[in-house]
């Protein structure tokens, strides 16, 4: 594999998540992989899931890692082609991505959405700077539009916990005082999409997600209905998509509940993290054996291992 920037740059899905879950029970089985490889991780928003588990990956790859917070620590950078750069971007993005590739095999980038210019969102600034820059592979570690290392860890969790064929998957949107970003949502749906799986999206009207992504996936309106007899229900925010970055209603009537939880078949709950108690869901559904949302966020470092594994595997 020559970078890792969507779901679809995987060879095969299902051999992946097997693999993720082979890492699992051997991590340091390929520790040999990576000697005297660097991977450098750039992060212009924060972290704390992806940014531990993708540097344990390395770890147990046998790779160092070099990290880079682009918020506080480096210069800013332009990313315009022929501008002259009088104001406060300091360094030109043709220069920064060039000098990374002499320190490192591969790079790791995390630049969220603005929320603010759809288009501008939708063009991945950032992200197809360095894959236009840089001369080592790329991976990303949540962009403006996905979070595919998010759905390749989800992907490893429902697998280790499906206990029937062709399950009963809802991902519902709940609520969030922020307006929050789509990549989690449009990687999930993704990823979802497919697994031979009842596949189903909650929401209220108004937070359809961008419908290139949703494609003919059942939507519904009615969360209590969608949770009847499933067997993982997965919870998001996202702002509207429609009206860009748009927060369309804030009461808790999309809350995930233990009284909504009671409607599906004992099912299982998911979140990628980090989790609002109270606002996305309750104290009750958080603290049930029947969340997983530890487990994912354990995942989350075979899955990046895997991908490290591919990339490092490919040369
Ligand atoms: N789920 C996730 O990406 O967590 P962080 O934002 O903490 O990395």
């Amino acid at each position: 594999m020559k970078q890792f920037l969507t779901l679809s740059d995987l060879p095969d899905l299902d051999q992946a998540v097997n693999e993720g879950l082979a890492l699992k029970k051997d991590p340091y089985k390929w520790e040999a992989l990576g000697n005297q490889k660097t991977l450098g991780m750039l992060f212009f928003n924060p972290s704390l899931r992806t940014r531990l588990s993708t540097q344990k990956a390395a770890q147990q790859l046998g790779i160092k890692t070099m990290i880079m917070n682009f918020s506080n620590e480096a210069w800013a950078l332009e990313y315009e082609d022929g501008t002259q750069m009088s104001g406060l971007r300091s360094e030109h993005i043709r220069e920064a991505a060039a000098v990374i590739s002499q320190y490192c095999d591969v790079v790791a980038i995390r630049a969220f959405a603005s929320l603010t210019d759809k288009q501008k969102d939708e063009q991945e600034i950032v992200l197809n700077s360095f894959i236009k820059f840089a001369t080592i592979p790329v991976i990303n570690m949540e962009s403006a539009t996905g979070h595919p290392l998010q759905a390749l860890a989800d992907a490893i969790t429902l697998k280790e916990y499906q206990q029937k064929s062709r399950p009963k998957i809802v991902l519902t949107w709940a609520p969030h005082p922020k307006a929050l970003p789509h990549a989690v949502g449009n990687s999930f749906v993704r990823m979802a999409q497919q697994l031979d799986a009842n596949f189903v999206i909650a929401q209220p009207k108004g937070y359809e997600l961008n419908p290139k992504i949703t494609k003919n996936t059942p939507l519904t309106y009615n969360q209590e209905e969608a949770f009847e007899g499933a067997d993982f229900v997965y919870a998001k925010n996202w702002c509207s998509y429609s009206e860009y970055g748009k927060i369309l209603r804030t009461d808790d009537q999309w809350m995930v509940t233990d009284e909504k939880m009671k409607l599906t078949n004992n099912a299982k709950f998911m979140h990628c993290l980090p989790i609002r108690r109270n606002i996305v869901a309750t104290d009750a559904v958080l603290d049930s054996p029947n969340s997983l949302v530890i487990e994912q966020a354990h995942n989350r470092t075979f899955a990046a291992q895997v991908v490290l594994k591919k990339i490092l595997e490919h040369g």
